[in-house]
C-alpha cells in the first residue's frame, strides 16, 4: 500500500502547443505536483522551457510546481525561476561553483530546495546538505530527454539515500525521474522513492488517460 506516494507528471511529454490546458488536466486527473523540466541545451543536449512560460502558466493551478533546472550556471536564474512561482527549486551540484550558496539563494526567496544526482553522481556531492534540503532527486536516465529506459543500477543509490534520510529522521521528499513505468515504480517505491516523476507513462499510455496513469502508479 503506498498511500503516501506523490506523483509529479513531467510535462515534457505533455503538448507544448497547450500546455495551460494540460496542466489543468493533470491537476483534475490527481497530480500532487507538476514536474518542469527546464533544460539550457549546453547542461543537456536539449532545450525546453523557461521563466516566462511558467510565469504564465502558474495562475491555471494551485498544485506545487516542482521546477527541475538542468542549467548551467544556476545561480544567476534562480531569482527569476522564484519569482515566476516555482514551488521546489531542484538543481543539479555540477552546475554551480556551490552548492552551499545556490541552497541559500533559494532560500532567500522562500522556496523549497531540491538537489538532483545523476545516474553515475556520487552521494558525496550532497551528503553535507542533508539538513538543509527538502527534496532529493535520484536521476534514472541521463537527463536531457522523455522516454528513455530506466537505469535500475540507480536503485543501490536511492536506498542508502532512503536509509541516511530515515536513520536521521528527516523530511525530505526522495524522488526518483526518468524511465518511470507501471513495471518499475513498486522496485522505485520499495527502494525508498516517496515521489514519482513519470512523462511518458502517463502521457502516453492507456492512450493518455490521465486520471487512470497517475492512480496506477500511484498504487503500484
Ligand atoms: C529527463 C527529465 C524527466 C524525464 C521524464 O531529463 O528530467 O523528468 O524525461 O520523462 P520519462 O518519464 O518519459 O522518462
Ligand atoms: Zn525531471
Amino acid at each position: 500500500m503506498s498511500s503516501n506516494i506523490k506523483i509529479s507528471p513531467s510535462i515534457l511529454s505533455a503538448d507544448f502547443g497547450k500546455l495551460g490546458e494540460e496542466i489543468v488536466s493533470l491537476d483534475k486527473a490527481g497530480a500532487d505536483y507538476i514536474h518542469v523540466d527546464v533544460m539550457d541545451g549546453h547542461f543537456v543536449p536539449n532545450i525546453t522551457i523557461g521563466p516566462e512560460i511558467i510565469k504564465k502558466l502558474r495562475p491555471v493551478t494551485n498544485k506545487t510546481f516542482d521546477v527541475h533546472l538542468m542549467i548551467k550556471p544556476v545561480d544567476k536564474y534562480i531569482k527569476d525561476f522564484a519569482e515566476a512561482g516555482a514551488d521546489i527549486i531542484t538543481f543539479h551540484p555540477e552546475a554551480t561553483p556551490s552548492t552551499k550558496e545556490t541552497i541559500k539563494l533559494i532560500k532567500k526567496f522562500n522556496k523549497k530546495v531540491g538537489i538532483s544526482l545523476k545516474p553515475k553522481s556520487d552521494i558525496g556531492l550532497i551528503d553535507k546538505y542533508f539538513d538543509e534540503i527538502d527534496l532529493i532527486l535520484i536521476m534514472s536516465v541521463e537527463p536531457g530527454f522523455a522516454g528513455q529506459k530506466f537505469m535500475p543500477q540507480v536503485l543501490p543509490k536511492l536506498k542508502k539515500i532512503k536509509e541516511i534520510i530515515t536513520n536521521r529522521n528527516l523530511e525530505i521528499d526522495l524522488e526518483i525521474d526518468g524511465g518511470i513505468n507501471f513495471e518499475n515504480c513498486k522496485t522505485a517505491i520499495d527502494a525508498g522513492a516517496n515521489v514519482l516523476v513519470s512523462g511518458s507513462t502517463i502521457f502516453k499510455k492507456n492512450n493518455g488517460d490521465l486520471k487512470k496513469n497517475i492512480s496506477l502508479l500511484r498504487s503500484s
